[in-house]
């Protein structure tokens, strides 16, 4: 009488930890490409990115119709710089690596925002092990 009893609490104990857990996981932010969420230093550079750039180079810089990812080999760092990233939004890119077109230069943006902007594509890169 006294095992059944004990076998019975172990798996309310262990369904209740289950419980607790699924909750907690459908509370966390949501993950980036390469999984985890986007550390604090990198989220001034991601709303920057969301509301300037990401129209056309998608959310978490992925791409869309109308423009290139980022997360790809062609804009590692030592193939597109940071300061590729200054001279596009600042110039404007003719349409050369892609046929989406060419870049209008992009109105409203400074360098220091760039430079955000940057440090969290640099980072979206590190996570898909572009770098
Ligand atoms: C209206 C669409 C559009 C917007 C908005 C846009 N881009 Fe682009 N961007 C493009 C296209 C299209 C290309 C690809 C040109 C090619 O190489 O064919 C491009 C290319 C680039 C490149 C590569 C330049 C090179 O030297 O090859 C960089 C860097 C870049 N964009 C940065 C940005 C940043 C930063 C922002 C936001 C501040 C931004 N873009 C906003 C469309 C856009």
């Amino acid at each position: 009488m006294k095992m059944p009893m004990m076998s019975k609490l172990m798996i309310g104990v262990w369904l209740l930890g289950l419980g607790l857990l699924v909750a907690c996981d459908s509370s966390e932010p949501k993950p980036a490409v390469g999984g985890g969420p986007v550390p604090a230093e990198f989220q001034v550079g991601e709303t920057t990115f969301n509301a300037n750039c990401a129209a056309c180079h998608g959310n978490q810089a992925v791409g869309t119709d109308h423009g290139p990812p980022f997360v790809n080999k062609i804009y590692e760092p030592n193939h597109h710089g940071d300061q590729a990233f200054q001279l596009a939004a600042a110039n404007g890119v003719k349409a050369h690596h892609w046929e989406f077109g060419n870049m209008p230069k992009v109105e409203g943006v400074t360098p220091g925002d760039i430079d955000q902007i940057v440090k969290y594509v640099r980072w979206l890169q590190r996570q898909a092990g572009i770098q």
